[in-house]
């Protein structure tokens, strides 16, 4: 299906895609392609989960180039984000200590986490090859779509 996703319109086409009878990945796999649309210029867009009881994400349903499949919390942009169980906003990766390069290419990135009970299930992650692509305002969109995506486990 060919979709043209306005910024706006993501919140209520993420909630037109899910559908809660469905497991997790299917629905995750149907949001990352929307995230990876509706948000400007990325280059990769998707999902690390914790799937087991310990603190490693493990590389979920997304859109773009092949990308590491674990990440420990202690490492990157994404294991930050679940380690402070907060949104981390890079706007030039290379200044990042300990960014994870899946892609020579990105430069910048926004990372959320995806909490339940106040536990760390995963995180959503969307790369960009331009620097400073992301917003305070991006930042607050897939905060609440993290919001959503809880819900949904
Ligand atoms: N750059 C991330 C790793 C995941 S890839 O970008 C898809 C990080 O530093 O956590």
């Amino acid at each position: 299906m060919d979709i043209k996703i306005n910024k706006k319109e993501i919140i209520k086409i993420i909630n037109s895609v899910i559908d809660k009878d469905l497991p997790i990945i299917s629905n995750l796999a149907n949001i990352s392609r929307v995230l990876y649309e509706g948000f400007e210029n990325v280059s990769w867009a998707g999902f690390y989960l914790t799937l087991r009881d310990e603190q490693i994400l493990y590389l979920g349903p997304y859109q773009g180039p092949l990308a590491c499949t674990m990440i420990p919390f202690t490492k990157g942009v994404c294991g930050e984000a679940a380690r402070s169980k907060k949104t981390i906003l890079v706007d030039d990766v290379h200044k990042f200590k300990g960014h994870i390069a899946c892609s020579s290419l990105t430069n910048s990135e926004l990372v959320s986490p995806i909490i339940k009970d106040n536990k760390v299930l995963g995180v959503i992650d969307l790369d960009s090859n331009n620097l400073g692509n992301f917003t305070n305002d991006d930042a607050k969109l897939l905060e609440e779509i993290a919001i959503i995506i809880s819900n949904l486990f």
